[in-house]
């Protein structure tokens, strides 16, 4: 288990290189997940995030039934699921078998002591727990979601004391996805550190 704790003033760095995350949700015995490449870090502290969730999808019904949802950040070893994720609506699955199941990804629980009862992706390599900010007109207009960071979390191979570790030895699999378009993703490149002054 690689999962650690990241300081919620560090959160936003888990997101600050723009990847792709699945956005996970739960309400009344149900639970979804859905690929969203439209989000992104809004504020340090406490850290806050946007996330565009459109107003067609199944997570979108649980996530304002619940007021919460928890983005995981995939990588190169979930590319395939972090795509089909997006492919089709949890809405018309039932129960026992929902798209977790049906992409077979485990979920471990976010039920810590501040736990918001998520279902958090197993095998990505960074997870956010985050509680809805509600701006009415934002999220009719514009499918545009706020809300508050409450935990973070990264596993330790890739990110620790607040910075990612990639660099040409790491494993290709943990690598962070980005999404281009039509099925096409990136996956996180090489550190380029510059010079910053005085
Ligand atoms: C890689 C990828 C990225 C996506 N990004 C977004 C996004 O940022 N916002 C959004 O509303 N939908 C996005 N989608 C579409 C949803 O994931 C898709 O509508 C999904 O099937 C909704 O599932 P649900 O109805 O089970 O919630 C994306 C799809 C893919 C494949």
């Amino acid at each position: 288990m690689h999962r650690r704790p990241v300081p919620l003033s560090k959160a936003y760095r888990l997101l600050n290189h723009g990847p792709t995350v699945m956005v996970t949700s739960a309400h009344a015995g149900r639970r979804n997940v859905m690929s969203a490449a439209w989000n992104m870090p809004l504020d340090f502290s406490p850290p806050k995030v946007a996330v565009v969730i459109d107003k067609s999808t199944y997570s979108r019904q649980l996530i304002e039934a619940s007021g919460v949802f928890g983005l995981n950040v995939p990588c190169r070893a979930l590319a395939q699921a972090a795509h089909d994720a997006g492919q089709v609506s949890g809405r018309d699955l039932p129960a026992e078998a929902d798209k977790f199941q049906r992409l077979g990804l485990q979920t471990w629980q976010e039920d810590g002591q501040d736990g918001l009862g998520l279902p958090m992706i197993e095998g990505c390599v960074a997870w956010l727990a985050c509680r809805v900010l509600p701006e009415p007109r934002n999220e009719q207009v514009y499918d545009l979601f706020l809300a508050e960071v409450v935990g973070a979390w990264a596993d330790e191979r890739v990110f620790a004391d607040g910075h990612w570790l990639y660099g040409p030895e790491t494993d290709p699999a943990l690598r962070t996805l980005h999404y281009v378009a039509g099925g096409h993703f990136l996956t996180i490149g090489e550190p380029l550190s510059v010079d910053l002054g005085d």
